[in-house]
């Protein structure tokens, strides 16, 4: 089995971090996120994967190349314009074509065991099966109803609460067999959503969901990226990257100096060149990417540093995320939920 993953969006909603860098290849604890979803199609056996590109394609070959590094091999259809959730998939076809494949959306993070959904979608004779999450507050989402042979009957886009009759999500999982691209028009922009979903039920083609009752998150808004670190942090997933000490819960990389009077409190992560000064703090489910200083009595907590942020002295940060290199200088201040982009400046 092949899989194809989905990473031309323009991530709006990351703004301002998406501005320069796709969404799909933020760090999430210091690995880029697409490596999560990698490693997890390796653990399923799929060893040839399609990058369906548009936005910044470049930045995602240059991180992956043709795949070796990580044992797999990657292939890149790039697209001119947006083409859809359901578009890029078509365009993506001729490295797949007459198997049936894998498709995932390129910005979630889940543990869906994708081996039983591969098998519970052969076992039912499925043309299409989706993996369905179950959420706490499904009224912000599409709802997908399954009948007792768990084949979809309905979806219910963002339902009132009265109408939220299930909990079941799309989890941007799918398995497709090749007849499904015939049903997508090529060189269009088309929403598997909003096309291809209601396409197959009109068709009444053997359409499953499969729903997992595991760890499941996009990571579409910084809030939830944000999130989605501390889940990590606190063991939700396995960070696909070796650290050269652990102490304290604190993973910590190659050249990190701390300062006297210094404390880490994990979990947390220092990467490779860290500079913690004295009397500073750094606390749980702080992450500071390559080379970030933070300065003499600074604290850093539930926050997330891309590479090369420089922090003064007397700082104290809390629920921020801030893109590569920005500098925040001594005694200034910085509301919980902040989001700098790259080379801001305060
Ligand atoms: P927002 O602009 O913040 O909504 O994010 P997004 O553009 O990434 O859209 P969305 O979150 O709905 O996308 C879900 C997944 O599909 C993401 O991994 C996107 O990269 C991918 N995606 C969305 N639209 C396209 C597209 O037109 N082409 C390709 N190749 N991928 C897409």
């Amino acid at each position: 089995m092949k899989a194809i993953i989905l990473v031309g969006g323009q991530g709006t909603r990351m703004h301002p971090l998406t501005d320069h860098l796709p969404k799909n290849i933020v760090p999430l604890c210091g690995v880029p996120f697409l490596t999560y979803q990698i490693e997890q199609l390796k653990k399923a056996g799929i060893q040839e994967i399609v990058f369906s590109l548009g936005y910044r394609p470049h930045d995602i070959q240059k991180v992956y190349g043709d795949g070796r590094r990580l044992k797999v091999k990657i292939h890149y259809a790039i697209e001119k314009e947006p083409l859809g959730t359901g578009g890029a998939v078509k365009n993506a076809e001729s490295f797949v074509k007459g198997h049936p494949v894998v498709v995932l959306n390129g910005d979630i993070l889940t543990d869906i065991p994708l081996k039983k959904m591969i098998a519970f979608h052969k076992e039912s004779q499925n043309t299409a099966t989706l993996g369905l999450v179950r959420v706490e507050d499904p009224t912000a989402y599409g709802l997908v109803l399954l009948d007792r042979r768990s084949q979809i009957t309905r979806f219910l886009e963002k339902p009132t609460p009265e109408e939220a009759v299930t909990d079941t999500i799309n989890a941007g999982v799918y398995v497709f067999e090749p007849g499904v691209f015939d049903l997508i028009p090529k060189g269009q922009n088309y929403s598997s959503e909003r096309g291809l979903f209601p396409g197959l039920l009109a068709a009444k083609a053997r359409f499953g969901g499969f729903v997992w009752r595991g760890y499941w998150q996009d990571i579409g808004t910084p809030r939830k990226y944000l999130t989605t670190h501390w889940d990590v942090l606190n063991g939700a997933f396995k960070i696909p990257m070796k650290f050269k000490a652990l102490k304290n819960k604190v993973h910590i990389g190659k050249g990190v100096r701390i300062g006297k009077g210094a404390i880490l409190q994990g979990p947390a992560i220092l990467e490779d060149g860290c500079v913690v000064g004295e009397g500073a703090r750094i606390l749980p489910c702080a992450v500071l990417g390559k080379g970030c200083k933070v300065g003499e009595g600074s604290v850093v907590s539930k926050s997330v540093l891309w590479e090369g942020v420089q922090v003064g002295e007397g700082v104290q940060l809390e629920e921020v995320i801030l893109g590569r290199r920005c500098l925040v200088p001594s005694h200034s201040r910085l509301s919980p939920g902040s989001v700098l982009g790259d080379d801001s400046q305060l």
